[in-house]
């Protein structure tokens, strides 16, 4: 049977191009991702800290203009990974089976970054979409959001989902650039699982925060609210 062994690498100098965009976009968003996360968990501090770091974003335009960089690197990462992921149902089965004969933790890592990449795909834009379309950026407003419908649950799902793929996305990135040897590969593993449990934990913390604040301002419109009742029912009573 004839075998053409020159198909895979018929453009090879436009498929390093590609990887090292890819490398790159996803670099760029692990670095924005670990900002992202510290930036908004200064609400554990207070309010006033959080609103002071979204203010000096908002002045200086950074969030206007980069809010959008940031969407548009977001879906060119998405883009340009698409590449290597099966999304046909024969490609999917082929993709399980080597995983399951391969007995190879890469493997599963890569599968788990794919499946993590589809979440967060469909949940990071909803979020970017209705974060970036409601400026300026306050703390009471984002615990007034996450303290209203479902969306305590959607960032309780999309921040383990998102802190898996950037540990993941770090290492592998690691892995094939060569900086994670076979020798030193233990020590990143484990630096990765630290980086994973500290960013989980802080996250948490941040949205029981938001909570928080979403019930104390649910409570002090109530008390408002009935001491305004209140007013209005005496006032008359005492001919004022
Ligand atoms: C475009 C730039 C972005 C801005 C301006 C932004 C802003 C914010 C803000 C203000 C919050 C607080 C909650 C709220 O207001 O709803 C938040 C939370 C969150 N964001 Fe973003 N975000 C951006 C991009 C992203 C991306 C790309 C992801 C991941 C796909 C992401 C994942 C999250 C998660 C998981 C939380 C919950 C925070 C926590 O648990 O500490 N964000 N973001």
């Amino acid at each position: 049977m004839a075998v053409n062994a020159t198909m895979p690498f018929a453009r090879p100098r436009r498929d390093a191009c590609l990887d090292w965009l890819q490398m790159l976009s996803g670099a760029a968003l692990v670095l924005f991702m670990w900002c992202h996360m510290i930036l908004v968990s200064s609400v554990i501090l207070s309010t006033k800290v959080m609103d002071a770091i979204a203010w000096f974003f908002e002045v200086t335009y950074m969030a206007q203009v980069g809010g959008p960089i940031i969407f548009i690197v977001f879906i060119a990462h998405f883009v340009l990974a698409a590449r290597k992921i099966p999304f046909t149902a024969n490609g999917q089965e082929t993709a399980w089976a080597h995983a399951k004969m391969l007995h190879h933790r890469d493997t599963w890592l890569w599968l788990a970054q794919v499946v993590t990449a589809m979440i967060i795909l469909v949940m990071g834009a909803i979020h970017m979409w209705v974060v970036l379309n409601d400026f300026p950026i306050q703390a009471a407003k984002s615990a007034a959001r996450v303290g209203s419908g479902g969306w305590l649950w959607f960032y309780f799902i999309l921040l383990p989902m998102i802190e898996l793929h950037v540990s993941i996305g770090a290492y592998r990135i690691g892995v094939k650039w060569g900086f994670i040897t076979r020798e030193n590969r233990p020590k990143y593993k484990r630096i990765e699982l630290y980086l994973f449990g500290a960013f989980v934990t802080i996250g948490v913390i941040t949205l029981i925060v938001f909570a928080y604040l979403a019930k104390a301002m649910k409570e002090a419109e109530a008390a408002a609210e009935a001491a305004k009742t209140v007013t209005q029912l005496v006032l008359p009573l005492l001919g004022a």
